[in-house]
């Protein structure tokens, strides 16, 4: 673990050092949970934009964009319900007065169980080989039935404290299972109390009577409140989706981690409109494709998993989480979920107006139910650089940090580098780059020797380069070297683009997705 979180450090420096994220107004000490996206982090924030939208917005037939404002209706968030219940438990330590999620508590105990059995587990399966049969194994060992009853114990109370809203119930979990402040290291807790997490502001002057507005902490009440212009006009027939990409703000109290909990992030959400009764059927085929899309970057089937929710949200029938391991564990990437027809609903209630589709083949109006995916733009990037982030040994005692990316998100995708600043090869350089240039994000790099120049494209992740040297000026060949095996190879210099585009336009990945399209 420590040695993880040692890899986490080491990657929040790199981030910084490479120009993918800074602080937040840096040369004033920053900002709390705010972060600014750097020259090779904006490039690939960009590429998992638009590797979300294609995948949503041009591959399924049935979903079209969105972008409505940030500022909405304050009536907007009493209908949804966050006026009134989009809280966190919080609970402070009075010894170092530090405040904390007690749910965030309560969970970090449980997976210390869930480590402590695992570990035993890993034991087994070292000592007994293939040999080791591990459900007989959880059935029957005495110390993993001893923490797996803890475990469920600690967990069933849990559910019911949070199900209930029963704060002195949350607060007792952490007494009784004697967790105590890391920072002081003392169990002198404060009562668990609500805490709204939405940010306010004010439209309008003073003097008019100015009005209490919020900053919206979920891009989906954009796509619900315009339901039925988008149905209308697109001439939308159920089942289809709107999908959406945008900032979302939130006062995040515990917020550490570095992108992982923001207070200004992005979502990339779509909602699903269905027929009343069909939501659970949907409900499986947008958790498949989403499960698709994640795999299909090829960072590892085992790093994924879902994980079902304990508590539903006001809104939800059924939710479950996209989990990828990060080095502080298995962390939510993104959220999917039968939302029924609350929304929908709630906005009909408040608004007065009639928000249904008439069905013609059932010939009836109703009101949609809606499945929702809803992913964390910097949460998918932080997942992406945690997975791709590789120190190497290499021959002769030298080392590298490369980041080994899918190369369809690599903020740059090729770098050109002529061998000499001189000799016409910058020149030949420059005639390959403008081939290029408008298709990929490319780099040009003349300075330093050709190895250290290699070091800083593996550093940024960029998955070719390309060396022009004198024999080019002669042949029109060139040296082309993979990031991930540090191979080389000579090729036609109008080979290139050709590597560089089947290797980034998500082609394959694309095939691979539209299998599993949910129709
Ligand atoms: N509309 C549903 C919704 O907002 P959520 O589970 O609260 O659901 C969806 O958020 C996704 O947004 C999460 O899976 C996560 O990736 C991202 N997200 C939520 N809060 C975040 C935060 N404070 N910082 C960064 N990303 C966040």
């Amino acid at each position: 673990m420590a040695q993880q979180e040692d890899v986490f450090k080491k990657l929040v420096a790199h981030c910084k050092e490479y120009g993918f994220v800074f602080p937040s107004s840096e040369i004033y000490d920053g900002l709390g949970a705010v972060y600014d996206y750097g020259q090779n982090g904006v490039e690939m924030k960009n590429n998992i934009k638009k590797y979300w939208w294609d995948a949503m917005v041009k591959l399924n037939d049935n979903i079209v964009g969105l972008d409505a404002a940030i500022f909405m209706h304050p009536t907007t968030w009493k209908a949804s319900g966050h006026v009134d219940a989009f809280n966190d438990p919080l609970i402070d330590n009075r010894d170092s007065k530090k405040r904390y999620r007690a749910d965030v508590l309560i969970e970090e105990q449980i997976a210390k169980y869930d480590d402590k059995i695992e570990k035993e587990i890993n034991k087994a399966k070292k000592k007994f080989g293939d040999a080791f049969d591990e459900a007989k194994f959880r059935a029957t060992n005495p110390n993993v039935l001893r923490e797996q009853a803890k475990r469920d114990d600690i967990h069933k109370r849990y559910s019911e404290a949070m199900n209930a809203n029963d704060l002195e119930a949350l607060r007792q979990i952490i007494v009784d299972e004697k967790i105590v402040c890391p920072i002081s290291g003392t169990a002198n807790w404060t009562d668990v109390r609500q805490f709204n997490l939405m940010f306010q502001t004010e439209m309008g002057s003073t003097a008019d009577g100015a009005m209490k507005i919020y900053l919206r902490p979920e891009t989906a009440q954009g796509i619900f409140v315009n339901f039925l212009n988008v149905q209308k006009t697109g001439r939308m027939k159920l089942p289809f989706g709107i999908a959406q990409i945008g900032k979302a703000f939130r006062n995040e109290i515990v917020a550490r981690q570095f992108i992982f909990r923001m207070r200004e992030f992005e979502q990339m959400e779509m909602q699903f409109f269905v027929r009343p009764g069909e939501e659970m059927q949907w409900f499986e085929k947008w958790k498949a494709f989403r499960m698709q899309w994640h795999k299909s970057l090829g960072m590892g089937d085992e790093n994924y998993r879902f994980h079902d929710h304990d508590k539903l949200a006001h809104y939800a029938n059924a939710a479950t989480d996209i989990e990828y391991r990060m080095p502080f564990g298995f962390k939510e990437v993104e959220g999917i979920h039968s939302r029924t027809d609350f929304d929908l609903s709630q906005h009909a209630k408040y608004s007065g107006k009639k928000i249904q589709y008439f069905d013609p083949e059932l010939n009836e109006s109703y009101t949609p139910y809606v499945i929702e995916t809803s992913i964390g733009v910097d949460r998918m990037f932080l997942s992406m650089l945690a997975g791709a982030y590789t120190e190497e040994q290499l021959e002769g005692g030298d080392s590298r940090v490369v980041l080994k990316l899918p190369a369809i998100l690599a903020p740059v995708k090729v770098a050109v580098m002529p061998l000499v600043k001189k000799d016409g090869l910058p020149e030949k350089a420059h005639e390959l780059l403008d081939t290029m240039k408008l298709e990929f994000n490319c780099r040009y790099d003349e300075k330093d020797s050709i190895g250290k120049r290699y070091r800083r494209q593996d550093a940024i992740g960029t998955p070719f380069c390309v060396t022009i040297d004198h024999q080019t000026l002669e042949d029109n060949t060139v040296t082309i070297r993979y990031r991930d095996t540090m191979q080389q190879e000579r090729i036609s210099i109008n080979a290139v683009a050709d590597i560089v585009r089947k290797a980034t336009n998500g082609h394959e990945q694309f095939k691979q997705l539209m299998t599993k399209l949910v129709k």
